[in-house]
């Protein structure tokens, strides 16, 4: 998670551009100081993914418990002709693009002919996962460009570019993540940027029985846990913070009322941590709340358009409606 580091072009087929030092590393320590003030306490989600965290969700994306990634890339390779766009001189922008993995799914299917009009621009906060990607795709695919946009996309969606005719993905549930009031918030600011002709294809992960969501966040290996602790490892990179990760441990629920996995870490005994002038006591039993999934259902469908000014033109599901990817145009 570079927050420092400015542009930087890597070579003739891939360029990289990181606007995260406009957001300015002081509003970061004190997004994160804001979060350690409440209560309860919490820290965004998008902490988790400097490069060992976004190894690690990689990692949860091949567990046998967690269905959502193998459920959606299912969906995403059996689009083929279903899918009501046409790839010709396309700008493809995938928002928290990660491993790249479920666009390679969507560009294998499209004729070589077309594929080489295709732009493609990862977009995520983690500059190392769309190194990796980006790499790994310039040699799969005959792509025009790929372009990675290194960005907050909840803060800076405003700079990512259009230069033409978009097509944007929003793929592993990650509109879960934000509240109600922030997906709403999100769903707007998107519509506004989205120009007539663009579409975007949304990823979300339907409510289903509780045992099953439960397990997809509590996997035998514990290989979550280690996903949860790294926030705190990350936190104390950026903020010179001297968080112990053994000092907690990983609790995640499904809350019924709220319909959402939370995650939190909670504190094995009273912890103290110090960060910068400030010292913060988290006592034994307490939590931070780290991650929200929300899991959705029809209604939230209609919503998310409604709220960003879009028509919902196409809604994909497997077999048993665990997971929807949604088609929406704007018109
Ligand atoms: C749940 S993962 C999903 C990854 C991938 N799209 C998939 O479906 O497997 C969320 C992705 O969004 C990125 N991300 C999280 N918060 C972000 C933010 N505020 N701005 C940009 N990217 C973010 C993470 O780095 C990660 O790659």
């Amino acid at each position: 998670m570079n927050f420092t580091q400015d542009i930087r072009v890597d070579n003739e087929s891939i360029e990289l551009i990181n606007y995260l030092p406009n957001i300015g590393i002081n509003n970061v320590r004190e997004e994160i100081l804001e979060g350690l003030r409440a209560t309860p306490k919490y820290l965004s989600p998008k902490f988790f993914y400097d490069g060992k965290g976004s190894d690690l969700f990689e990692q949860i994306t091949h567990l046998k418990e967690y269905y959502p990634t193998r459920t959606e890339k299912k969906i995403i390779s059996s689009l083929g002709e279903k899918l009501d766009v046409s790839f010709k001189n396309l700008h493809v922008i995938e928002l928290g693009s990660g491993d790249s993995s479920k666009i390679s799914l969507l560009f294998n299917q499209i004729s070589a002919d077309e594929l080489k009009t295709v732009t493609y621009f990862p977009v995520d906060i983690s500059q190392s996962a769309i190194e990796k990607s980006a790499s790994e795709l310039i040699q799969q695919f005959s792509l025009k460009n790929i372009t990675g946009i290194v960005v907050d996309f909840f803060h800076q969606l405003k700079l990512i570019p259009k230069p033409g005719r978009r097509l944007f993905c929003f793929f592993g549930s990650t509109i879960g993540n934000f509240d109600t009031s922030q997906a709403r918030g999100f769903m707007k600011q998107l519509g506004n940027t989205m120009q007539s002709g663009d579409s975007l294809l949304l990823g979300m992960d339907m409510v289903k029985n509780i045992s099953v969501l439960e397990s997809a966040y509590n996997d035998d290996k514990g290989v979550t846990e280690e996903f949860n602790k790294n926030i705190l490892s990350v936190v104390n990179n950026l903020t010179d913070s001297d968080f112990s990760t053994s000092g907690f441990e990983h609790y995640a629920f499904f809350n019924v009322e709220k319909s959402r996995i939370e995650m939190h870490l909670k504190a094995l005994k009273d912890v103290e941590v110090n960060l910068g002038s400030e010292k913060f006591h988290i006592s034994k039993g307490e939590t931070i709340h780290t991650e929200n999934s929300c899991k959705f259902n029809l209604d939230d469908i209609e919503r998310f358009g409604m709220w960003a000014g879009l028509e919902t033109v196409q809604v994909f599901n497997d077999p048993n409606k665990w997971f929807s990817l949604v088609y929406y145009k704007k018109n």
